[in-house]
């Protein structure tokens, strides 16, 4: 359990940064809809940090020949995927073990999908259910809540049609890999739209994906292997964000983040805090199944805001941007945020109690936070055992200096952070 001091910064910055961590959903995605080619895949900027490697291991360990020389790789799957003989290691990650239950599903064999105690005490339950429902064998412990999860393949799916109670990208994904092989055209609802690599990789590969005017996405069985994938992952926005925030809170300073992911569900953050005051430019420059392209962000005093829409599209840089808002000028809101509650931690409190320590003054509620903004002060952060909270915290280092405590969880999406952070005070 490693802790580090960030230090206050004592003067501006202006850089550009083209080794910000790669995209780890889409990442996670590459590796998992390999197995649905007969062909190999190559994957470029593949992000290799705990979370994905993990992912690269259960397909390895379903049968696939990896290889992989850097952050390239190469996935060549076999005709039918193997049983494993041991379990399989999602480590930290929800987006892991929730679309390998859909994944597998239906897949012959008997598979058991383990965590580490953070990931063992997440709901699983949004997954298990609907896919209960469509003639899936999935438990776990407290009734298929938690993992481990076992998974006895089912030898046929039935099509359905789900309107989910959450708004959830994983319970999407984790439906529509099931659908793929489920026996007639599945229809999958949700109530807005959350981050959508899974539809756009998988049309690109060639599925059959529609969405209809009553808001379904219709999704066709396979009729037999998608064309393999060829492509570079783009820089992870949330990951990204880190740097946007450090610009954004530091007098005169200004960060070009290079070839992020500018697809919409992803970058509502920056629009938040361009609605705070900061000057943020969005710079398109290509389109391989997302936009991708560059984000400008460069100081200017902060104004409170109040956040309670689109809430899954920045869900994940809301705890960064409980740090904007602490040094922003007046109270800030964040509202309909409830799924903070389940992520890597309880991060409504994480955030909270952490605040606390830094003299920021709060009202907590069940879906959200108010936040007085004015300034913070040096603190001993302990980061719940999740990345987003050790970064968020280490940025606000910048501003006031900070002590941060149990910073191992970093590596699960953002290796190098702690590399670029100290890269500007240089
Ligand atoms: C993710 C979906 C989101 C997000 C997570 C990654 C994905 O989770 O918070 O970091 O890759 O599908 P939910 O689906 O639980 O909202």
């Amino acid at each position: 359990m490693k802790n580090f001091n960030i230090g206050k910064l004592t003067k501006a910055f202006n850089i550009e940064i083209d080794s910000i961590a790669s995209d780890k959903s889409i990442s996670h995605r590459c590796a998992m809809f390999s197995l649905f080619s007969k062909e190999t895949s190559y994957i470029k900027n593949f992000l290799t940090a705990e979370d994905t490697l993990n992912t690269l291991s259960i397909v390895e360990q379903l049968g696939a020949k990896v290889k992989r020389d850097g952050s390239t790789v190469e996935i060549s799957p076999r005709e039918t995927l193997n049983e494993p003989n041991d379990v399989l290691d999602c480590g930290n990650s929800g987006t892991a073990i929730r679309l390998f239950c859909g994944f597998l599903a239906s897949v012959d064999g008997a598979f058991t999908l383990n965590g580490d105690k953070y990931l063992n005490e997440r709901p699983m339950k949004r997954v298990a259910n609907p896919l209960r429902s469509i003639g899936a064998n999935i438990d776990g412990r407290e009734d298929g809540n938690k993992a481990p999860l076992f998974i006895r393949g089912a030898k046929e799916l039935k099509p359905f049609t789900y309107t989910s109670p959450v708004d959830s990208a994983q319970v999407k994904s984790a439906m529509i890999l099931a659908a793929l092989r489920a026996d007639g055209i599945s229809k999958y609802k949700e109530n807005e739209l959350t981050r959508d690599h899974t539809e756009r990789m998988l049309k690109g590969m060639g599925a059959t994906l529609e969405n209809d005017n009553e808001g379904f996405i219709n999704i066709h069985p396979l009729k037999g292997h998608l064309k393999p994938l060829n492509i570079t992952v783009p820089t992870d926005p949330s990951s990204g964000f880190f740097f946007a925030l450090a610009a954004a809170i530091t007098p005169n300073s200004r960060v070009l983040i290079k070839n992020v992911t500018l697809n919409p569900t992803r970058i509502e953050a920056y629009q938040v805090l361009k609605r705070m005051g900061a000057e943020v430019n969005f710079i398109e420059k290509q389109n391989v199944y997302e936009p991708i392209g560059d984000i400008e962000v460069s100081h200017k005093e902060l104004n409170g805001v109040v956040v309670e829409d689109n809430i899954s599209w920045l869900i994940d840089e809301l705890p960064a941007l409980s740090i904007a808002m602490s040094l922003a000028k007046g109270k800030s809101l964040v509202k309909n945020a409830k799924e903070l509650r389940v992520k890597e931690s309880d991060r409504i409190d994480s955030v909270l109690t952490n605040l606390k320590k830094c003299g920021v003054t709060f009202t907590e509620f069940e879906d959200g936070y108010e936040i007085i903004g004015g300034t913070l002060s040096k603190a001993s952060i302990n980061s719940h055992g999740d990345h987003r909270i050790a970064m968020s915290f280490s940025i606000a280092g910048l501003f006031c200096d900070m002590d941060i405590e149990d910073t191992d969880c970093i590596l699960t999406s953002f290796p190098n952070f702690k590399e670029l952070l100290d890269s500007l005070s240089k």
